[in-house]
């Protein structure tokens, strides 16, 4: 298939199926960059509150920059993989402070700020400033290798390279910006991963796929990456309706976030298996048995978190607490940014009331 065919009937799909978005009636390259990296962790339903609810926040990216980063955590609260919300506000500053608040408008200019990659920075210059450069993301993955039949496998390092050559090869490089988002949406919406809707399909006649009966086998994905089952187990420990919470800092998931103390252990323990990890609480706190035990498992992309939570009194207060933790009354529990799961089960408990 010509390129001129390819992009044509393509933009035309767009045309008449594409849904109304509010990134998408702008060319304003601080809201696309914010919706593109909120898109990336999430489906666009669950996308648009976080996108209207930072732009209300932060209308502009000397605002964001601004921000103490507890405020981005807290509104990314939710979206999971907070490293992108760290580094959408390291993004911000450096927009700031490198490039006097304005974004560039060229892909290798904008692929060296923080957390922006290939897909992020195709989409910023094509949607806003009209660049000429082929986004790469799942989507694209999936419609050309059907289409054009290619079995390279995606898992690999080396797909994306391949990919991106292809894509900049059918771009129409009068209507990068129209390319970009018809590609992504028929993606989405038509050729879908389980049932791509072929009977109806623009490009029927022409798509590899089709005729070999390959949708299911393409895009071709290599194995996955190991899940990792982690065994957590908070200590809730609770003074007169106080919280014990500290701030993580490790190079690990939630970092930034702020959690109760924690002991990680290799496999699941029960109370009496913890007894050797408690040295360093109150005796007052971990002589008793806990006042209740609740579990959770939680999915992150390659974890699965096992989480018990074990809730202690303390009848005296604790005052000489080892570093960086803190007392937390119920409102600024409320107010902290942290994990979605531990916002769970706070509600559970009834410690916070459930959001609607
Ligand atoms: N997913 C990622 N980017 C998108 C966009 N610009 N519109 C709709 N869905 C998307």
């Amino acid at each position: 298939m010509q390129q001129t065919d390819f992009a044509r009937t393509l933009i035309d799909w767009y045309q008449r199926h594409r849904r109304e978005l509010p990134w998408r009636d702008t060319v304003d390259p601080y809201k696309i960059w914010l919706s593109e990296i909120i898109l990336q962790q999430t489906r666009v339903a669950q996308g648009l509150p976080y996108y209207l609810r930072f732009l209300e926040a932060f209308p502009d990216v000397h605002r964001l920059a601004a921000a103490p980063i507890g405020a981005v955590l807290r509104l990314w609260q939710g979206l999971g993989y907070y490293s992108r919300a760290r580094n959408l506000h390291a993004c911000a500053r450096a927009v700031v402070e490198k490039h006097g608040g304005q974004f560039p408008c060229h892909f290798e200019a904008l692929k060296s700020l923080p957390g922006i990659g290939p897909y992020t920075a195709a989409a910023v210059a094509s949607f806003a400033f009209k660049q000429p450069v082929a986004v790469v993301d799942g989507n694209v993955f999936r419609v050309l290798a059907r289409i054009f039949g290619f079995e390279q496998d995606t898992a690999a390092p080396a797909a994306r390279a391949f990919f991106f050559e292809k894509a900049n090869a059918l771009l129409d490089p009068q209507h990068p910006e129209l390319f970009n988002q018809a590609l992504m949406e028929f993606g989405a919406l038509h050729c879908t991963p389980r049932n791509p809707g072929c009977a109806d399909c623009v490009f029927q006649t022409r798509c590899l796929a089709h005729r070999y009966n390959l949708q299911q086998t393409l895009p071709v994905k290599g194995k996955k990456q190991k899940v990792r089952h982690r065994h957590f187990n908070y200590l809730v420990l609770n003074w007169k309706k106080k919280l014990l919470m500290h701030t993580r800092d490790a190079p690990d998931i939630w970092r930034g976030l702020n959690e109760f103390w924690l002991v990680e252990t290799r496999r699941a323990v029960g109370w009496d298996g913890l007894r050797p990890h408690l040295l360093k609480l109150p005796a007052a706190a971990t002589n008793g048995n806990p006042v209740s035990c609740h579990d959770f498992r939680h999915l992150l992309s390659h974890q699965v978190l096992h989480i018990r939570f074990y809730q202690l009194e303390l009848k005296k207060e604790w005052k000489k607490l080892p570093p960086g933790f803190r007392w937390h009354t119920a409102r600024s529990v409320d107010q902290l940014a942290k994990p979605i799961i531990l916002t769970r089960y706070l509600e559970t408990i009834g410690y916070l009331k459930a959001s609607a």
